[in-house]
């Protein structure tokens, strides 16, 4: 049985089907691991270049116990988002849970401020991290419906909800994310579906970790509200909880998971 990290053991998600988009690295690879650990079969998603990294997740969760497949995937192509449902389809029969992960996180260095930053770093977010979103919801909401409902998970970011005086472009579309949100809660939440962000604040991701520096990680953990940094499995455990039974009178919601850095 794959081990469930970051958490109290548990099963909730035994006989559920899960498409994780975004799930080579950091927060998507750890909620691929957790919701297996739960019982989910998982479809894990990322671009062709990337498939490595799912290979090697994929038979991470095989070789304890789990069940996973891996897809290749492009947010900013429809019919390739459309193909990862039908891979989960075909795979699996069907899906109860979609996790909205993948943003591209190399254009942010470019995401300088309003006034500087270029239409090609504007398009290229938006792209990937907002219109990815939307193709997402398109493709998975009907297949959830099929089943009776289910979750739409989303990954937003703290950066949606503070100000602050880089990267515009990244919290405009984080913040669209949060409205898609409860636009998608509104409009099918009497049909079954729950569809909820979880915005996290400065996660230190396996990737990061070593490349971060430690003086910066110290003042993140300083002008926080916490005893520690944040790590992918504490974001893993709020979608495994909004997955799960436990979740199911939570929707349309943009919930922080940051450690109290957004309190206002
Ligand atoms: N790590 C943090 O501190 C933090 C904070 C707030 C929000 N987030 C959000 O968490 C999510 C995961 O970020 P992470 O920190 O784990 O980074 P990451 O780089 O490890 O993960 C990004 C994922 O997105 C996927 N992806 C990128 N471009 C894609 C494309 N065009 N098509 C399909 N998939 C694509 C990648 O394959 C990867 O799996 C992102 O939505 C990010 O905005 C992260």
């Amino acid at each position: 049985m794959v081990e469930v990290t970051g958490g109290q053991a548990c099963r909730r998600l035994v006989g559920k089907v899960a498409v994780v988009a975004g799930a080579s690295t950091g927060i998507g690879r750890a909620t691929a691991l957790r919701l297996a650990g739960e019982g989910a079969q998982v479809l894990a998603g990322s671009p062709e270049s990337e498939q490595a990294a799912i290979e090697s997740l994929v038979a991470e969760i095989e070789s304890a116990g789990g069940i996973a497949r891996g897809a290749a995937f492009d947010a900013t192509d429809d019919a390739s988002v459309a193909a990862l449902v039908d891979t989960a389809i075909t795979a699996f029969g069907g899906i109860d849970v979609f996790h909205a992960n993948f943003a591209d996180l190399r254009v942010i260095f470019a995401d300088t401020d309003a006034v500087s930053v270029t239409d090609d770093v504007l398009d290229r977010t938006l792209e990937v991290n907002l219109k990815g979103m939307m193709r997402a919801t398109r493709h998975a909401v009907p297949r959830l419906l099929e089943r009776g409902g289910g979750a739409m998970i989303y990954t937003s970011s703290s950066a949606s909800i503070v100000g602050e005086p880089v990267r515009p472009c990244y919290a405009i579309a984080k913040a669209g994310v949060n409205a898609l949100v409860r636009h998608v809660a509104s409009r099918w939440g009497r049909e079954g579906i729950r569809a909820n962000a979880v915005l996290p604040g400065l996660v230190i991701t396996p990737e990061k970790r070593s490349t971060m520096p430690s003086d910066l990680q110290q003042q993140v953990l300083a002008s926080g509200r916490s005893t520690r940094l944040g790590e992918v499995e504490d974001i893993a455990a709020m979608v495994a909880l909004l997955a799960s039974r436990d979740g199911e009178w939570i929707n349309g919601q943009s919930i922080a998971v940051d450690g109290g850095s957004t309190v206002s």
